[in-house]
C-alpha cells in the first residue's frame, strides 16, 4: 500500500507543477491562435480578392477619380462621392445636385445594379450625367468588388 501513499502524495505535490501545465498550455493555445492569426494574415494578403480590390482600386484611380471621392465626407467633385456606395439608395449622397434622372430611379446600388449601370449608364438611366462606362465584363466586376468595400 505504500505505492498509493507515495502516489497521493505526489499528486498533492503537484499543484506548483500543475499550475505551470496550465500556464504551459495557455502559452501554447496563445502561441497557437497568433500563429493561426499571421498565417490567416499571410493567406489573406495574396488571395484572388485581395488582388482584386487592389486591381479595383487601380481602376478606380484611372477611370472614376477623376469626377468621385471615395472616402467619408470627402467633398463631392464632379460626381457624387462614392463612400458608403454599396447598397445605397441612387441618387442620395448628401449635397450633391443629381439630375432628376437618377433621383427618381429608385434604384439601389447592389452588384447587380452596379453591373447594369456601369456597363452603359445612360441605357439603365436616360438622362443621368453619368456617361462613363467600363465596357469589360471582368474590368466591372472587379471594379464593383473594391466599390463594395468603400464603407465603414
Ligand atoms: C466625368 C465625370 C465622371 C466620371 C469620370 C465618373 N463619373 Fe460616376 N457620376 C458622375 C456624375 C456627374 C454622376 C451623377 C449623375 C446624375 O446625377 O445623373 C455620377 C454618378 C455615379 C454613380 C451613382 C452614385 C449615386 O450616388 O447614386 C455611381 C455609382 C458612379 N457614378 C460610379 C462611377 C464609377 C465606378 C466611375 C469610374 C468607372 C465613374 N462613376 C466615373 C460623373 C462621373
Amino acid at each position: 500500500m505504500s505505492g498509493t501513499g507515495s502516489a497521493r502524495y505526489r499528486i498533492r505535490g503537484q499543484p506548483a507543477l500543475t499550475g505551470l501545465t496550465v500556464r504551459d498550455r495557455l502559452m501554447k493555445r496563445d502561441y497557437i491562435l497568433a500563429s493561426i492569426a499571421i498565417v490567416l494574415a499571410a493567406g489573406s494578403g495574396s488571395t484572388a480578392a485581395a488582388q482584386g480590390v487592389e486591381d479595383g482600386a487601380t481602376y478606380f484611380g484611372q477611370h472614376c477619380q477623376m469626377c468621385h471621392t471615395k472616402t467619408s465626407g470627402e467633398r463631392n467633385g464632379v460626381g457624387p462621392n462614392l463612400f458608403g456606395v454599396g447598397n445605397r439608395k441612387a441618387g442620395s449622397s448628401a449635397n450633391f445636385s443629381y439630375t432628376p434622372a437618377l433621383k427618381s430611379s429608385k434604384l439601389v446600388w447592389t452588384q447587380k445594379t452596379l453591373d447594369k449601370f456601369l456597363a452603359m449608364p445612360g441605357a439603365m438611366v436616360p438622362g443621368t450625367m453619368m456617361v462613363v462606362s467600363i465596357p469589360d465584363a471582368g474590368q466591372r466586376q472587379t471594379l464593383i468588388t473594391y466599390l463594395m468595400t468603400l464603407k465603414k
